[in-house]
């Protein structure tokens, strides 16, 4: 019996990419997959049904069960067809991975208002417009569940040229992090994933070309992980951040250091003091 038989498993982005290998390794684990995808390019332009279509064709012909869904992550609508696309075909829905994702990359002082707002609308407002829809669901059924978001280290922890996109992922982190913990008494359990891979979305980056280093990104290495968290294997386990990518797993987490307390004066620093404990105020390197 495979490790998600049974359950009903949504798919942002998933007709391709990343999101593509997570539908195909978690169909295979006997989960009954919706496939969305909006079809369009990296960038956001455009829509097709033909990248879900082939996705659900693959799975069907291994003997898998799914259905494909065209609608955009970033309207409230889009977020409850997915959701209302998963209980029409299969009754329910029992998991949901946000990972549909555009790139619109340049530099602060370049950055438009168009790309600003496109890939906030994608990223963040996407990963809201599903996971409300799926969180009231898995609520009002009161079975649980699990919502996995996909961040990025972009966000996480900066990137050059990415200030939409690493806006719009530490944002999709912050969010995951109030939703697990208001999930805890429906049992839904809520991660953050920030993988690396090659897409197409990554294609392009300085070394992303080399042949080894396909191999050794294949988006495939992410999926193990989120199948993982989907199952029952992982049923005791809520609110992570999981690194993910060139087979390594890794968990990443804010910190807060030790740090000082002044507790004469009312505990009012002046400046000057701050700047002589600043050794203790920092975390060490
Ligand atoms: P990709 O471009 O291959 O996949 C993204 C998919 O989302 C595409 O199939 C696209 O058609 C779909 N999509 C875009 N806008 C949509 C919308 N509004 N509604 C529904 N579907 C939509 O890229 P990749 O690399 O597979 O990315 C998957 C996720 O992983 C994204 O959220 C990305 O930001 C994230 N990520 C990827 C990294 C990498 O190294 N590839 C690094 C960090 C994060």
């Amino acid at each position: 019996m495979g490790l998600l038989e049974g359950k009903v498993i949504v798919v942002t982005g998933s007709g391709g990419g990343i999101g593509r290998e997570h539908a195909l390794a978690m169909a295979k684990e006997g989960g009954k997959l919706v496939v969305n995808d909006l079809g369009g390019s990296r960038d956001g332009s455009g829509t097709g049904s033909a990248m879900a279509d082939a996705v659900v064709e693959e799975i069907k012909s291994a003997g898998g069960e799914a259905v494909a869904n065209y609608d955009s992550v970033a309207s409230v609508e889009g977020g409850e067809n997915i959701v209302k696309t998963a209980i029409d075909a299969f009754g329910q829905l029992d998991v949901c991975v946000n990972n549909a994702g555009i790139l619109r990359d340049k530099t602060l002082s370049k950055l438009d208002e168009g790309m600003w707002d496109s890939v906030i609308a994608v990223h963040l407002k996407g990963t809201y417009c599903v996971s409300r829809a799926a969180f009231n669901h898995m609520k009002e059924r009161g079975g649980g569940g699990v919502i996995i978001n996909t961040s990025s280290t972009s966000g996480l922890n900066g990137n050059f040229g990415q200030s939409n996109y690493g806006a719009a992922k530490a944002g999709v982190a912050g969010m995951t992090r109030c939703m697990a913990l208001e999930g805890q008494k429906y049992g839904i359990r809520c991660f953050i994933l920030a993988p690396v891979a090659l897409s197409r979305m990554t294609e392009d980056l300085p070394g992303f070309q080399d042949d080894s280093f396909k191999t050794k990104m294949s988006p495939g290495l992410v999926s193990p992980l989120v199948t993982f968290l989907a199952s029952d294997l992982a049923k005791d386990m809520t609110n992570k951040t999981f690194f993910c990518g060139g087979g390594r797993i890794a968990e990443m987490k804010m910190v807060t250091a030790a740090g000082v307390t002044k507790t004469d004066n009312g505990g009012l620093w002046t400046p000057q003091e701050v700047a002589e404990k600043m050794g203790g105020i920092l975390l060490p390197e």
